[in-house]
């Protein structure tokens, strides 16, 4: 039976399309790592793979169960990481295209732009994407080849209205590429409001315990532009090693469960600090407080996502000071994983940073929402008025 005709993305991510393997009955799928394939007397291959910078079976099945949850048969293809599939993305367009990024996004996308655009060609213009007024007036008709946002977008979570954004790129006959990382497709299916392309750095909720590095582009349209991106993936040589591909649909057999419930935790973290007297902020799309919690409420699917920001009330030493007493949660960067980590994202991109130095980013996890909680009271008493001095 093809169970994608038949069961929910639920049901597929939890069997992992359900698909046992033929050789020898196994319900986990096995790991292929072979690099290269038998050819045939008559020149032909016998399931058309040649060499596996092409082509590789572990990863096709991530790929196939990945473009199950992000739906509308969608296309996918998987990369050595988020930036390999970002990257692949903008190196398809040609030299002059202009294209249009949300102001806030993921500093590494932001950097790698603001490094190698410009030798490349493209001509990058930064906009407020929550803006829509700001995006007609910076969309130059004829021009104007992709559309680029993330949401919820790192670290401030601000929320663009992909339906509205897709009109207005559509209608000037440019595509939309929406960085799904953040909301998954357990939130978000891009595909749904009408985006192009979809991209996400699998290295975080999709792998989801911090230990594969891998990324991926999903395509609307197996269209010229598509065959761009696989072809560019093939002859960059961007492909996922295959056991990073096998971790990463291990990774998605529990994401309902994971996502699910770090959202529920972020979503009680939120409500818990929200105008709490050492916090000048709680930056988190579920507080009706937040200015794009309408759209994240029609545009998210049973929850806001499991990441959040707190802004300390005492700036940056107090943000320091607050870091400095947590202990369950884990100081690292990244995000999506099983543990809760927490980042002053400022540090982290260096002094070119545009985030406030008295932030700290969350990525909540799928501990005991009383622990975290309690970890983050103490910390805030622990760093109490000296952190807050010391911020001034
Ligand atoms: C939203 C977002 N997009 C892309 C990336 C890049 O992914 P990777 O680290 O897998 O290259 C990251 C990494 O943090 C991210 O948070």
């Amino acid at each position: 039976m093809d169970q994608r005709d038949a069961v929910s993305p639920e049901t597929l991510a939890a069997q992992a399309l359900g698909e046992t393997d033929r050789a020898s009955g196994g319900l986990a799928p096995v790991i292929n790592l072979s690099t290269n394939y038998e050819q045939q007397p008559d020149g032909s291959y016998p399931e058309d793979r040649v060499y596996t910078r092409a082509d590789n079976p572990t990863s096709e099945h991530a790929e196939r169960l990945l473009a199950a949850l992000e739906g509308a048969g969608c296309a996918c293809a998987l990369f050595g990481s988020g930036m390999a599939a970002a990257t692949a993305v903008f190196q398809s367009l040609l030299p002059g295209d202009h294209v249009l990024v949300s102001r806030v996004l993921y500093w590494g996308v932001r950097k790698w732009l603001a490094e190698f655009a410009l030798s490349w060609g493209l001509d990058v213009e930064f906009t407020d994407t929550t803006d829509l007024a700001a995006v007609t007036a910076a969309i130059r008709p004829g021009r104007t080849r992709l559309l680029w946002a993330e949401t919820p977008a790192n670290p401030m979570w601000e929320i663009t209205d992909l339906a509205a954004l897709c009109g207005l790129a559509h209608q000037a006959g440019a595509r939309v590429a929406v960085d799904n990382t953040v909301a998954t497709p357990v939130l978000t299916r891009p595909f749904e409001h009408g985006a192009d392309l979809v991209v996400h750095s699998a290295t975080k909720y999709l792998n989801g315990h911090g230990d594969a590095l891998a990324g991926a582009v999903l395509s609307a349209r197996r269209d010229p532009f598509w065959e761009r991106i696989r072809s560019w993936r093939r002859n960059a040589g961007a492909m996922p090693g295959p056991f990073d591909a096998w971790l990463l649909q291990r990774g998605m057999r529990t994401l309902f469960l994971r996502v699910r419930r770090a959202s529920e935790t972020a979503m009680a973290i939120a409500a818990h600090f929200d105008g709490h007297p050492a916090l000048a902020a709680v930056l988190y799309p579920g507080l009706v407080s937040h200015p794009g919690h309408q759209i994240a409420a029609r545009q998210m699917d049973g929850g806001f996502g499991g990441m959040l920001s707190i802004r300390l009330a005492g700036g940056a030493g107090h943000a320091q000071a607050v870091l400095r007493e947590v202990r369950v949660f884990k100081r690292a960067t990244s995000l999506g994983g099983v543990e809760s980590l927490i980042e002053h994202r400022r540090a982290t991109e260096g002094p070119s940073s545009p985030v406030p130095d008295d932030l700290l980013r969350l990525s909540i996890g799928i501990e005991a929402p009383g622990d975290l909680i309690a970890d983050l009271e103490r910390a805030l008493a622990a760093a109490g008025t000296a952190g807050m001095e010391a911020g001034r």
